[in-house]
């Protein structure tokens, strides 16, 4: 396996294409002060950037430079936010704090919140759209991370969510396929987008899809372990949200060690779906998902 040092330094390097591209992204968009200032405020807060990270390495694995699946990358993120921003309004779960500062609608107010999502997610096509592909290369992609963030992937997802939350019977077949709504959805699509756009065949597709979901579910099953175990102040976010707002997460179901060992066998499902690529960017899949499995924030 890629050794530690040299992931950490590579997802570095992808993270901060991003950081750069985002922070010029929104400049021509006219849009009210206060309404990109709310953008602005989310999209440059930090986060892992784990989703335009995957996209950029898949496009790459797939024998595309990462620069040119940029600004798709990018619009990812743009979209990802935009569910964060809404995810934390009181009435979804209500969190007062995300990537380590206020929520937007605690920095702003609720409907400039509402809207600053509402803009990101549009805008994001506007960017997406920029990306120097092959038009049916890039018609397939944004067709692709649409339905992964609507009503079918994401938004649907967290609209299991919102109707499970509180219900004291949920089994553990309708949280996994909430999971893999609300959170594997975007992150299936940022790896299959970024294999699209470097015109990737059916069978690579396949197997890259199969890493993604499998990726998706450890990486949501490990984000409601955090809920539990992880520090506030290192993760941003605050910690013991789910248990106060009766989320029905992994741990609740089945207790932190079955929930871990649940995330381990996901995470070596991802990895076999990688088994017939060499190189570097697959190492990398290989380690970025040890270590997302294994992140304490
Ligand atoms: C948080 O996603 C929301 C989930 C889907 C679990 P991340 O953990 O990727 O959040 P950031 O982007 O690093 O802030
Ligand atoms: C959110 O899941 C998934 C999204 C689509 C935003 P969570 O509600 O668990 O995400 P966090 O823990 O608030 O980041
Ligand atoms: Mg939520
Ligand atoms: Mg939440
Ligand atoms: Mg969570």
């Amino acid at each position: 396996m890629m050794p530690a040092a040299e992931m950490q330094a590579l997802l570095g390097e992808r993270a901060a294409m991003t950081e750069n591209f985002l922070a010029g992204c929104l400049d021509d968009f006219l849009a009210p002060p206060r309404l990109k200032q709310a953008m602005r405020y989310s999209l440059e807060a930090g986060g892992k950037r784990l989703r335009p990270v995957l996209c950029l390495t898949c496009a790459s694995l797939c024998g595309e430079r990462a620069e040119t699946a940029l600004p798709f990358a990018c619009a990812i993120e743009m979209i990802h936010t935009y569910s964060l921003i809404h995810d934390d309004l009181p009435d979804m779960d209500n969190d007062d704090l995300r990537r380590g500062k206020p929520s937007n609608h605690k920095a702003f107010d609720e409907a400039t919140a509402i809207l600053a999502g509402d803009a990101l997610l549009t805008d994001a096509f506007v960017v997406m759209c920029r990306t120097d592909v092959q038009s049916e290369r890039l018609l397939g992609a944004v067709a692709t991370i649409a339905s992964a963030a609507g009503s079918a992937g994401m938004a649907g997802g967290q609209q299991w969510d919102m109707i499970y939350t509180g219900k004291p019977v949920v089994s553990l077949e309708e949280v996994q396929q909430m999971h893999a709504m609300k959170t594997g959805a975007l992150i299936r699509a940022s790896c299959v987008c970024g294999a699209m756009l470097a015109g990737a065949g059916d069978v690579t597709l396949d197997a890259i899809s199969a890493f993604a979901s499998a990726l998706g579910i450890a990486f949501q099953i490990t984000d409601d372990i955090l809920d539990v175990t992880a520090d506030t102040a290192k993760l941003g976010k605050q910690v013991g949200s789910d248990v106060e707002k009766g989320k029905n997460t992994y741990p609740l179901l089945l207790g932190l060690e079955k929930s871990r060992e649940l995330a381990r066998e996901q995470m070596d499902a991802s990895k076999t779906a990688l088994r017939d690529f060499r190189g570097k960017d697959a190492e990398f899949l290989s380690a970025l998902t040890f270590h997302i499995i294994h992140r304490t924030a």
